[in-house]
């Protein structure tokens, strides 16, 4: 069984001077789960040494350059799966450096699939997971942005994913290891100046990521729009019935498109990837086993690549 990798760093107008830190973001993410995976790690390790990779990088809506909420807060969603429907979310969590490992605690060590708010951050302590300190997520672009947003009347979160220069993107990831196994992470700050509590698409099973029948699927976009056509489960779906993986995702984002949705959707099986976007622009990196890695983010990128694995 050949390992195999695909990453995406959000959907949405990437303006150009953002362009390389998002390409450098996701080749550094796809290097990383390759270097586990060629080592014999599982996908589910695979994929949480990329998305905590890609915390830490400012260039991400997610950790550590999150978007703020509307008191001016970090409020953090993660989800991480694996194969025979095993999940594991946290939504709305604050002061915790790395959601994913969060979320990959909540699958692996409760009988719950989902945790909020106050009960996550318990969990995380009960764990030992070293609480950061709020300053240390919140970086001063986004500060600069809350008042910016603060001051706009007519200010909409969606206008975030295809009008300059609001955006920043949600991160994810899809691992198939040399076992065949898959796994799928995706973690977010969510929208800019968020209602506190506002949960997106990102930890919901089946809107940001699902995993079936081995195929594999998660998302970035608006997540409100994400929610309402369970976009992850649609893309797997389509799959199933022995598409593609590049026409179930082109389905997908139509059916997104139908309800004037703006998103991106990345997928993996044991043959292929797939890759499809709405947005002006999406960062994603694939690779299979050591061949060289591809990177791209515009359109025409898509149809540029073989995607075949
Ligand atoms: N897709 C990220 C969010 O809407 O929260």
């Amino acid at each position: 069984m050949k390992y195999g990798v695909i990453i995406h760093g959000g959907a949405w107008d990437i303006p150009d001077d953002a362009v390389l830190d998002h390409l450098q973001g996701v080749q550094e993410a796809c290097d990383t789960a390759s270097k586990s995976l060629r080592e014999g790690k599982s996908s589910l390790d695979a994929v949480e040494a990329a998305i905590s990779l890609m915390e830490h990088n400012p260039t991400f809506d997610a950790g550590r350059g999150s978007f703020v909420n509307q008191i001016g807060e970090v409020e953090m969603d993660a989800i991480i799966a694996t194969e025979d429907f095993h999940f594991g979310s946290v939504c709305a969590v604050t002061n915790i450096a790395n959601p994913i490992q969060l979320a990959r605690l909540v699958m692996e060590k409760t009988n719950h699939h989902i945790l909020v708010g106050r009960g996550a951050n318990l969990f995380a302590l009960e764990h030992g997971f070293k609480e950061v300190s709020p300053e240390s997520l919140l970086i001063g672009r986004e500060l600069e942005r809350y008042y910016q947003i603060k001051g706009k009347k007519d200010f909409h979160p969606k206008d975030t994913f295809h009008r300059k220069p609001n955006g920043m993107g949600t991160v994810g990831a899809l691992c198939i290891d040399l076992t065949g196994k898959i796994a799928a992470g995706v973690s977010t700050g969510g929208t800019p100046y968020k209602r506190v509590g506002r949960v997106g698409d990102t930890p919901i099973w089946g809107a940001g990521a699902y995993i079936d029948a081995h195929i594999g699927a998660v998302a970035t976009g608006y997540g409100e729009d994400i929610i309402k056509v369970l976009l992850t489960k649609k893309a797997v779906e389509y799959a199933k019935r022995e598409e593609s993986l590049s026409s179930a995702a082109f389905k997908a984002i139509q059916d997104l498109e139908q309800i004037s949705g703006l998103g991106g959707v990345i997928m993996l099986n044991e043959q292929e990837f797939g890759i499809d976007f709405n947005t002006p622009r999406m960062a994603f990196a694939f690779q299979v086993e050591s061949n060289s890695m591809q990177v791209g983010i515009n359109p025409e990128d898509r149809n540029r690549f073989k995607i075949h694995r």
